[in-house]
């Protein structure tokens, strides 16, 4: 069995679509929800889900020793950064070695680096007028969404497209493509 800990600051909705993925699998299981806001939508949807969910503030996750005995007491193989804002302490990286992976709306290095998620990524697609958009699935380095590239897909746009489109058409390669990318980053572990 490999277990998938989904670290989420928002919504969730991808947390819950890799859930719905994996759930008729026996060899794949999210085992963990953590997110760094105690407000986030994604708890609740991990309380319905029935998967354990763990909440800490910037400051416990960055020193780190109390998720890394969670991280290690549940045996879990990867990290999933699925809206995670909060940039991934060394410490994380050094534990979990080429075993995390996060998504980004956009094509990197197009539209990447610090601030830039969400609708901000979209708002500034419509700025530059941009033919085309989509998603890249890369590991995390400790730097904002420069690590190796797994898998991008991308989408056409339309000069008439609003930013919610644009994110509408996002999210749909989200769902149909990260799961798969997760996948493929399970098999190298
Ligand atoms: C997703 O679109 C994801 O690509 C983005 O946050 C959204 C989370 O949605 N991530 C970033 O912008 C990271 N820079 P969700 O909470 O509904 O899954």
């Amino acid at each position: 069995m490999k277990r998938i800990a989904i670290f989420a600051s928002g919504s969730g909705s991808n947390a819950e679509n890799i859930h719905s993925y994996f759930k008729p699998s026996s060899n794949v299981e999210v085992s963990l929800i953590f997110t760094n806001k105690y407000d986030a939508f994604v708890i609740q949807r991990a309380k319905r889900l029935k998967i354990p969910v763990v909440v800490m503030g910037k400051k416990e996750f960055v020193d780190g020793v109390k998720l890394l005995a969670i991280l290690k007491s549940l045996e879990i193989d990867l990290i999933v950064l699925a809206g995670f804002l909060l940039l991934i302490p060394a410490y994380l990286i050094e534990s979990f070695p080429k075993r995390i992976i996060n998504i980004h709306p956009a094509l990197l290095p197009a539209y990447g680096g610090k601030g830039m998620y969400g609708m901000h990524v979209h708002t500034a697609v419509k700025s530059n007028n941009e033919s085309s958009s989509g998603i890249t699935v890369h590991y995390v380095n400790e730097k904002y969404d420069e690590g190796e590239v797994i898998l991008q897909e991308s989408c056409q746009l339309s000069p008439t497209d609003s930013p919610e489109e644009i994110a509408a058409k996002v999210q749909k390669l989200e769902y149909d493509f990260f799961p798969q990318a997760i996948d493929k980053a399970l098999a190298l572990i």
